[in-house]
């Protein structure tokens, strides 16, 4: 029995440049399964990449990202708050799979990239069963590293700006330990998503495993689920319902928001590039208070709605916004999508769901 190789490849075992002619033949004994998944998937930079939570708000567009530059795209996902909606779009798609499977429990592929962005965002979705989120976030990460570790895949942890809790330091530098509590309602998700950064460097000091960690700062844009509790979605929901829009406490708390084809361009990025493993912030430092985003909400959207005042939730952070210098330095990242126009494109999208 012959493979058959068209092209050079990493061989993975070995860490050294194997260069083939095309057509040119190796007995297939001589040639381990790494070498075969190299052999066919590093062929001019095209990889097998598993994404985990890839039915949700950012993973699908995850996938659209790694489909469009040729890639083939595993997703796996428990559907807790994905949607199979957010890649209907992808299913006929030879070069895509879909797998319900829940990352607390051990998986296998023989992948080359493997980004984990599975565990609900959202405060009321992380909330409705904490040790269950927690869970997702620490087994989620031991299970995505063991499996990095065997096929000797780089991995990437979608971390979060809530490891920097309610930040003494502002904004926050990757540098900055964070102001965490431990015990509140936030801290399955906070803790979780810190315990999972602790795996992923242990791994990589312990084992070698090729790590990238990005901290994300508040994301918004299409496939935001519309019930998530997230406050763009909330205020653009609401407007469009023309419901008034919920200002928790005096609305003077910031929050930064970053479009979420900037947020996607960040990750890419990261994972393409071998000067830093992370982590590293990624998102938008422009900084504005809640009153001020929802009355840009109502101007956009129009109509009769008014803003309402409610009390805080526990643990809500007072300010929160990037220092992205490390993206800037490494990944050559900034933003470049406005607040207003990325506002008008999530309401045309949440436009066409409510009709
Ligand atoms: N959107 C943001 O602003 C933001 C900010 C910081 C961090 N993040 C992180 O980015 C990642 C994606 O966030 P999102 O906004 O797309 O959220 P999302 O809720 O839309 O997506 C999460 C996805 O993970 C899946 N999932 C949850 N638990 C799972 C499990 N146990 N097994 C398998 N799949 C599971 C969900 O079904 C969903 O598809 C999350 O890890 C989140 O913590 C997002």
């Amino acid at each position: 029995m012959k493979a058959r190789y068209g092209w050079g490849f990493l061989n993975p075992i070995k860490g050294e440049k194997v260069e083939r002619r095309v057509g040119q033949s190796l007995n297939r004994k001589t040639v381990s399964r790494l070498d075969m998944r190299a052999a066919t998937y590093s062929c001019e930079g095209i990889m097998r990449v598993l994404v985990t939570g890839g039915a949700g708000f950012l993973g699908s567009h995850l996938c659209d990202r790694l489909l469009g530059a040729g890639h083939d795209v595993i997703c796996l996902d428990n559907f807790f708050t994905g949607r199979k909606a957010n890649l209907a779009h992808l299913i006929s798609r030879p070069e895509f799979e879909l797998v319900r499977h829940d990352v607390i429990d051990p998986f296998k592929f023989e992948v080359d990239q493997i980004y984990n962005l599975a565990c609900p965002a959202s405060p009321p979705h992380y909330q409705y069963n904490p040790i269950k989120t927690t869970k997702t976030s620490v087994m989620g990460a031991i299970n995505c590293l063991g499996l990095a570790k065997r096929v000797r895949a780089r991995v990437f942890q979608a971390s979060t700006s809530e490891v920097y809790g309610d930040p003494a330091l502002h904004p926050q530098p990757e540098s900055y330990w964070g102001n965490v509590n431990p015990i509140g309602q936030r801290s399955c998700y906070d803790e979780g998503k810190r315990c999972a950064e602790t795996l992923f460097f242990d791994y990589h000091r312990e084992n070698g495993v090729d790590i990238r960690v990005v901290r994300i700062f508040n994301t918004y844009g299409p496939r935001m689920h519309p019930n998530d509790g997230r406050v763009v979605s909330n205020f653009i929901v609401q407007a469009l319902q023309g419901q008034d829009l919920t200002v928790y406490g005096d609305g003077s708390q910031t929050r930064s928001f970053c479009y979420v084809d900037d947020l996607i361009e960040g990750f890419l990025r990261l994972m393409a590039q071998d000067e830093t493993v992370g982590p590293v912030n990624i998102g938008n430092p422009g900084e504005f208070t809640m009153l001020q985003l929802a009355e840009l909400t109502l101007k956009l959207v129009g109509g009769r709605s008014k803003i309402v005042h409610q009390a805080l939730p526990s643990d809500d952070p007072k300010q929160r916004r990037p220092d992205i210098g490390l993206a800037q330095t490494h990944l050559n990242w900034a933003p470049t999508v406005p607040l207003e126009e990325g506002l008008q494109r999530t309401i045309a999208y949440f436009r066409t769901q409510l009709a």
